[in-house]
């Protein structure tokens, strides 16, 4: 079904998320017919270019992919137009504000630092360009921490109302993300047993085999707990540990999430394990990465965490993410309790089944269960997976989406559900605030990990010692 036309204006539009994620995920959408003809791109960064050059920048980067259609390709380069502006100034402005169309959509994307966002925010209210019902689009990082997101959330707000803002974490874009959502909410098999009655705990994981080079000066002020806990992993486990919403509505559904964030306990410092990945061998480590033998940044990390309200009590959440670990792997862990009692003899001890979320690769769900091993011998008990791949379920011919395109599309529809409501993100750095000021006010390093491995032996630890195992990355 086609969005309404709309205007959208693509601040930092020269720069690398904008090559490599905004515009090809428009690209698609254009492709299936869900961006009308109307639609247009209106593409802004500060050098000068003309509107054909910035057409050729795209196409370069277009056309070497094997999905992207030439003759659509052609097309949908005719929707975007280039206007330079310069962020900080008062070039580009005006010219801007004539080529807006007063009778569609107008969405306003903010693809450079956030440093930029309450400035380009007060050049579009004071220039005219914000309408009430134009919407302003932010990417992460939203602030480095509580007091500069408010900051942020401040600035932002003077021009815009909440209700035009959205937020992204491009986690919620995702389609196993949303999945989790439908699995718990449109099966009656899994609500009733999803609380601390029947869940022993839950384990998060992203794991990553990438490292850091690239973004260097960013992630080194970052770490894992601001550039992938504060934001990420908490959506993921808000969606896993949140009430029921009483409906697929946005403030209904972030309502829920902030209460998530709100009841979380504070950190015990031994319940955190950090690391940094060692050079591998003959090559270079975290330290050589980022040009910083003294850097005591993590790029790794793991913890244990409480939700603490009726629902979860006692049921610890185990987090962990890290870069150059073994495999790419996303995945939600949800560990049941053992059977209370054993009726058949000498099978051992019985354990409580797993249920496994991939996120991302090959997304599905697992569900371990235990049936009779088959044969007429004795009596015994074999482990098998219930195992589905969404891939295979839903056919091959479904594409993989990315995130962007869902939620690009979502801010054209005026949709904020799967976008950061300003309170959410201020709750989650107000939780990982102390954590965060602890480690910058101690001489403590993260503890070196190999390329390669599942992380520090500390973060073994942190399960272990509590009887539990993570499952295995890769
Ligand atoms: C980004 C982080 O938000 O997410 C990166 O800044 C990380 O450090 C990336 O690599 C992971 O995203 P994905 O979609 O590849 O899991």
């Amino acid at each position: 079904i086609p969005v309404d036309p709309f205007d959208l204006v693509l601040f930092g539009a020269t720069g690398d998320l904008a090559q490599r994620k905004i515009l090809p995920a428009l690209y698609h959408r254009f492709e299936v017919g869900q961006m009308p003809e109307q639609a247009r791109i209106i593409a802004s960064a500060r050098s000068d270019m003309e509107s054909h050059a910035f057409r050729e920048h795209v196409r370069s980067g277009l056309r070497d992919k094997p999905e992207v259609k030439a003759e659509i390709l052609d097309r949908f380069l005719e929707r975007l137009e280039y206007v330079a502006v310069d962020a900080l100034g008062e070039t580009g402005w005006n010219c801007l504000r004539e080529m807006l169309r007063p009778d569609v959509v107008r969405a306003f994307y903010l693809s450079v630092g956030p440093g930029l966002f309450p400035e380009i925010a007060q050049r579009l209210h004071d220039h005219g360009l914000a309408t009430p019902d134009s919407r302003i689009v932010v990417e992460k990082p939203f602030g480095h921490d509580l007091e500069s997101a408010k900051a942020l959330n401040e600035g932002l707000r003077r021009c815009f109302e909440e209700r035009q803002i959205y937020r992204i974490d491009h986690y919620l874009g995702k389609e196993t993300v949303q999945n989790l959502m439908a699995l718990r909410f449109a099966n009656s098999l899994f609500e009733p047993l999803w609380n601390a009655s029947h869940i022993d705990h839950v384990q998060i994981t992203v794991a990553e085999t990438v490292g850091v080079e690239g973004r260097e000066a960013y992630y080194d002020r970052a770490g894992a707990m601001r550039d992938m806990v504060q934001n990420h992993l908490m959506q993921l486990l808000c969606l896993t540990a949140m009430e029921p919403p009483s409906k697929f509505v946005p403030n209904a559904v972030r309502d829920e999430k902030v209460k998530v964030i709100e009841a979380l306990e504070p950190v015990e410092p031994g319940d955190i394990a950090r690391g940094q990945y060692r050079p591998e061998k003959g090559g270079d480590g975290y330290l050589d990465h980022v040009g910083n033998p003294d850097s005591r940044t993590e790029s790794f990390v793991a913890l244990k965490v409480h939700v603490a309200n009726w629902r979860w009590a006692g049921v610890p959440f185990y987090l962990r993410t890290g870069k150059r670990l073994r495999a790419r792997e996303s995945e939600i862990v949800v560990v049941f309790r053992d059977p209370p009692h054993t009726i058949f003899p000498n099978v051992g001890h019985l354990h409580g089944n797993v249920l496994v979320i991939r996120l991302q690769p090959d997304e599905g769900i697992t569900l371990s269960t235990t049936i009779k091993d088959p044969g007429p011998g004795g009596f015994r008990l074999a482990d098998v997976a219930l195992d589905m791949s969404f891939a295979e379920a839903l056919g091959g011919n479904v594409r993989a989406q990315d995130a962007y395109e869902r939620l690009v599309m979502d801010v054209i529809r005026g949709d904020q559900t799967l976008f950061m409501r300003g309170d959410e993100v201020e709750a989650a750095w107000a939780w990982v605030d102390p954590i965060v000021h602890a480690w910058e006010d101690s001489r403590d390093r993260p503890s070196p990990y190999d390329p390669g491995s599942s992380g520090p032996e500390e973060a073994l630890m942190l399960m272990h010692r509590d009887g539990r195992r993570w499952r295995q990355i890769g």
